[in-house]
């Protein structure tokens, strides 16, 4: 999509977010962030340089005018708060993007694909308790996230959701490495530095390899992938 001048960040004032509107500045687009009204001092750092529409990123109305002319959407699904806010949104998006327009969604590991993805019992007991002890305080959906994706999976539009592994802060490692499944040996590291999720969501953008898939990331230093090279394995995007 070598002609996208103009995103829209859904969620821009989060640390994924933030990292995501500088690699889009740093790629010469402009920029659209949405994110909820007492987070707009956040985005401070880029006065001037971005366009920030606030408001709740689920309400149709704010999501349908950050969109507008936009060739390109990046959305956080939000992991944090309650009332379908990761639902809301995906939903909006998908119902207020312009036709055509690539649309690149993060979440996690534990979005099942299909079932081809394979989980280790640790890995689902611990997202069941993570997922219990948030709703018992009603600060974290999960499950929402996991209907966001649903309703993304069962769309025609073009469509990317990006499957995060376990994050770090650190300077890049380069553009991650992804497998289709959860459960893949290259990914055992489960760890991947935020700035290079950000980078993998805007690369996603101009890469139409990742249409209508779910790639699950990790760094492309981590020590997983290392010995995959070294065993002379191919591994999707590392090359
Ligand atoms: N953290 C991890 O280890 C991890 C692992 C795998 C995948 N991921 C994925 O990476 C993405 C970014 O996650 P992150 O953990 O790194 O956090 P993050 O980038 O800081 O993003 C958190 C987002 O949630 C919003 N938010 C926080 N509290 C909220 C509330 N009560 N109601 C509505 N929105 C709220 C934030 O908006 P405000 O700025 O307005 O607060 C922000 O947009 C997510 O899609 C997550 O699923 C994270």
């Amino acid at each position: 999509m070598s002609s996208t001048t103009k995103v829209c960040i859904v969620g821009a004032s989060g640390k994924l977010g933030q990292y995501m509107v500088e690699h889009a500045l740093e790629r010469g687009y402009e920029v659209v962030g949405v994110c909820r009204e007492r987070s707009v001092p956040k985005l401070d750092r880029f006065a001037g340089r971005i366009t920030i529409v606030p408001g709740p990123t689920n309400d149709p109305d704010v999501i349908r005018r950050a969109v507008a002319g936009c060739d390109g959407v990046l959305t956080v699904l939000a992991p944090w708060g309650v009332q379908q806010y990761s639902s809301g949104t995906a939903q909006a998006v998908l119902d207020h993007a312009e036709p055509g327009a690539r649309l690149v969604f993060s979440c996690g590991w534990h979005v099942a694909r299909d079932d081809q993805d394979r989980y280790t019992r640790r890995f689902l007991a611990t997202v069941r308790l993570v997922a219990w002890l948030a709703k018992a305080v009603r600060a974290v959906e999960i499950d929402d996230q996991v209907e966001a994706c649903r309703r993304i999976f069962a769309s025609d539009r073009r469509w990317t959701v990006v499957r995060g592994s376990d994050l770090e802060e650190g300077p890049s490692q380069g553009l991650p490495v992804w497998s289709r499944h959860v459960g893949d040996p290259v990914l055992a590291s489960n760890l991947t530095r935020r700035l290079d999720f950000a980078l993998f969501m805007v690369a996603a953008l101009t890469d139409d390899t990742v249409i209508h898939e779910a790639p699950a990331i990790v760094g492309r230093q981590a020590p997983s992938v290392l010995a995959h090279q070294q065993g002379g394995t191919e591994v999707e995007g590392a090359s």
